[in-house]
Order: structure tokens, then sequence, then C-alpha cells
């Protein structure tokens, strides 16, 4: 193996597939049609993601209120870029009134019950709201998440899911209740 054979290699090792996977759909997307963007359920990884690609768009990006975990890992991001709102609000109980050219649900779903919400629930308020693309990245193995269901809103929805993503992790990470190895995705337009 030369060097940069190694580097790569030892870059996909590291990665998290979740990274890869909002990265490569965020890629997929023509830049100049797009001027806002929702992190739905924002941290570190989708912000410095989205911000590195997209870095003269207006973001909003929504935590659950008082989650400081997330709202002091983002500040090191939000202090700096003045196209950053963040928001605090419950999607499952406050209406998101914006209209937005990406939604991205990065990580959100397994979060449902840690906020006394369903996984039903708050994905029906996600598929809901108005957007041209939606994001859905997750882990397979996270119980609290049901691919299948996703799938089913989307056909009830009317909606085209325009790329379907999976990615095995050299390195699985360890959560409270799951282990997860790998990672899925989709890229979800509105017809
Ligand atoms: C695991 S973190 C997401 C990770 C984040 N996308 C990242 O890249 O680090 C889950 C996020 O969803 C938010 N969240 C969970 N349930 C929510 C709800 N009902 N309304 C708004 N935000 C919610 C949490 O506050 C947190 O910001």
């Amino acid at each position: 193996m030369n060097t940069s054979e190694y580097s790569r290699e030892l870059a996909v090792r590291t990665m998290k597939g979740h990274r890869i996977i909002l990265n490569d759909f965020l890629n997929l997307i023509k830049r100049e049609n797009i001027t806002s963007i929702l992190d739905a359920g924002s941290g570190r990884t989708s912000l410095s993601v989205i911000t590195s690609l997209f870095s003269d768009v207006p973001v909003d990006a929504v935590v659950y209120p008082g989650d400081l975990r997330k709202i002091n890992s983002i500040k090191e991001i939000t202090d700096h870029n003045q196209n950053i709102s963040v928001i605090e609000k419950d999607i499952c109980g406050d209406t998101i009134i914006g209209e937005y050219d990406i939604i991205i649900a990065h990580l959100l779903l397994g979060e449902a019950a840690k906020f006394g919400n369903t996984f039903e629930d708050l994905l029906e308020k996600i598929i809901a709201m108005k957007y041209k693309y939606l994001i859905i990245i997750d882990y397979l193995e996270d119980p609290a998440v049901k691919e299948s269901g996703i799938i089913k809103m989307c056909e009830k929805n009317n909606l085209a899911v325009v790329y379907r993503s999976y990615f095995t992790n050299q390195e699985p990470q360890v959560w409270e209740n799951f282990t997860g190895t790998h990672n899925f995705g989709y890229l979800i337009k509105r017809l």
C-alpha cells in the first residue's frame, strides 16, 4: 500500500458513516438552488458538514429546549458564523413555520423518547414540514428507529426517495443502549 492509499484507507476507517452519508447527499444537491437549511436536531457533526459545504446559506439549528449538551457543543461554530440561528424548540410540540430548501434530520429520530416523544410522532412532524429536500440519517442498530416506518411515511406522503445509502463503520460507535455499526441515510425529494 503506498502513502496516499494508506491515508485514504485511514480516513475511511476513522470517519463516521453518518458524516460521510451526509456529506455525500449534500454534494448531490445543486448549490445554486439552496437558500435556506434547517438542521433539525443540531449538533457538531451535522452543523460542521453543513457550514463547510454551504458557507453562505442561512441555517436554522434546532435543538430541544435546554439541551445544553448540544447548545454548548455547537457554540464554537455558532459564535463565529452569523448565518446560523440557534432555535430551541420541541419539534413535536411547537410548529416550525419556515420553509426550507433542505431539512436535515441527522441522528434526530433515535432521540425522540429522550424528550418524551415517540419515534412515529417525531417522524410525522419532520415529514410534514415544508422542504424541497429532506435528509434522514440514523443507525440501523438503534432500537428506537424503524427504517421501515420511514419508507412507509414517504409512500404515504407521495415523497420520492432519490438516494438510499448504507455504510458499515470499521469502528462501531458505542451509544447508551446500542452499538452502532451500520448507518443508513435517505435523500428524499418533494414531488
Ligand atoms: C444525537 S443529537 C443529533 C446529532 C447532531 N445532528 C450532530 O451532528 O451531532 C439529537 C438532536 O436532536 C435534538 N432533538 C431531539 N428531540 C427533539 C425534538 N423533539 N425537538 C427538537 N430537537 C430535538 C436534540 O436536542 C439534539 O440536538
